[in-house]
């Protein structure tokens, strides 16, 4: 993809479903009585692999337009795979789902892409093997392809290393297959989509956490069946932060981004925008289908230095890339810090972001758990080198808009893991 820098986008945009939500939704209404009717479903590539997974484990799933419909076969109604599971690019789908398949009455296999294989997942295998799980690493590499076979699993009680929504929901998961009651303990609350989906199809979930508490715990008490239900997903605020960024950055901008989920376990990159200057304000703030969702209305503002470490880091995670870029824009130094795991996420978004900061000529240096940014230079077009990391290649993107001289996004169908109409949403601005 070929960008030059723009002046002046303007309207009012919608953003896709929110992936975590949409990966979930397909997996628990898999495993509730009846069906789930689900409407803004994010259509992207990993979501697509979660439910070609499901498929696989004998569920019937139906897409339109406008719904997905999952006629779900109760929590132990999922047949044996006739081939392995393929999990594609996306962690959620391989981590989530293997919580599931520890707990079923049959043998497994799942896999994924070479930036999958790569991915660790020791931090799912230990706390299901203490479990009684019956998984390992084909490889003996603590990545996928994974080997998973029928076990009775037992409650624990685990307390994870690191904050890891990811993590949290496999135990979850496997604790509705357990004998006795399962308890995550995670150091900073990480997204909580797992716990209000869970609840409101119907399981027994205690949490005993508040977002600035040390005791962040949830815990699950298995025996209650899940119901379907109809479901409307919110804006992917995470797809939201390119047009937020967007909107701050190009001059002469004003967008408004409609239905965006601000769930406090996600929503750090206001706060962030706001600690460095940025004119956003949030309307008609209101709950759907469980969720914080408001209306986002961006301005052009010049942006200083901030910095960003400790119990924000998980509320961010996946936004770091864009916020290294309004960083090299901003006047002064930021400074990312208690982010050790961008390493590994679809790409190590330290070296990738770094790599291609330095490439459009930013200041930018990598520390062990982040990287210092000394903004107020301006950047200049680049070949960016995504690694087919999705958030790479679009936070690239959005510097492109505002660097000098063209810019050449490389492999930049990426964007289909997560965001397949994000060019064409920037046509609307136009
Ligand atoms: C996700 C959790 C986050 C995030 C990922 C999606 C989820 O990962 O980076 O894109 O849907 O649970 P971790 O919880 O492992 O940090």
């Amino acid at each position: 993809m070929e960008l030059t820098s723009i002046t002046g986008l303007k309207g009012t945009i919608t953003i896709p479903g929110d992936k975590s939500i949409s990966h979930r939704l397909i997996m628990f209404g898999s495993i509730a009585e009846g069906t789930t009717n689900i409407h803004n479903f994010l259509n992207g590539e990993d979501c697509l692999s979660t439910i070609n997974c499901f498929r696989k484990l004998g569920v019937d799933i139906e897409q339109d337009q406008s719904e997905t419909i999952i006629h779900g076969k109760g929590l132990h109604g999922l047949t044996p795979p006739e081939e392995i599971l393929d999990a594609g690019n996306s962690g959620t789908t391989a981590r989530l789902l293997s919580g599931i398949l520890a707990g079923q009455n049959f043998d497994s296999k799942l896999t994924g892409d070479c930036s999958l294989r790569k991915r660790p997942m020791k931090r799912i295998l230990h706390p299901l093997q203490e479990m009684g799980a019956n998984i390992s690493s084909i490889l003996r590499n603590g990545c996928a392809p994974l080997y998973i076979t029928k076990s009775d699993l037992h409650g624990i009680h685990y307390t994870c290393p690191v904050s890891s929504a990811q993590v949290k929901s496999c135990i979850l998961l496997a604790g509705l297959y357990a004998d006795s009651k399962t308890s995550v303990t995670e150091p900073v609350l990480s997204r909580n989509h797992t716990e209000l989906l869970l609840k409101s199809f119907g399981a027994d979930l205690l949490c005993t956490h508040e977002l600035h508490s040390p005791k962040n715990t949830v815990t699950i008490t298995p025996g209650n069946k899940l119901y379907g239900q109809e479901i409307t997903v919110p804006g992917d605020i995470s797809s939201a932060a390119y047009f937020i960024a967007a909107g701050l950055l190009v001059p002469d901008s004003e967008i408004l981004i409609k239905n965006v989920g601000i769930n406090s376990t996600r929503s750090g990159i206001l706060k962030v925008c706001d600690d460095m200057g940025g004119d956003i304000t949030l309307i008609n703030q209101r709950t759907e289908s469980g969720e914080a969702v408001a209306d986002i209305l961006v301005r052009t503002s010049s942006l200083h230095g901030t910095t960003i470490s400790g119990e924000i880091i998980p509320t961010l995670i996946d936004e770091i890339p864009i916020i290294a870029v309004m960083a090299a824009c901003a006047e002064g130094t930021t400074v990312i810090r208690d982010a050790e795991e961008l390493k590994h996420k679809e790409s190590n978004r330290i070296d990738s972001i770094v790599d291609n900061l330095l490439a459009m000529g930013a200041n930018v240096t990598p520390t062990p758990d982040g990287m210092i940014i000394t903004g107020g230079h301006p950047l200049k077009g680049a070949t960016i080198h995504p690694l087919l990391d999705h958030r790479i290649a679009m936070a690239f993107s959005i510097a492109a808009l505002v660097a000098d001289g063209h810019t050449n996004i490389l492999d930049s169908d990426c964007i289909h893991i997560s965001f397949p109409t994000f060019y064409d949403t920037f046509e609307e601005l136009l």
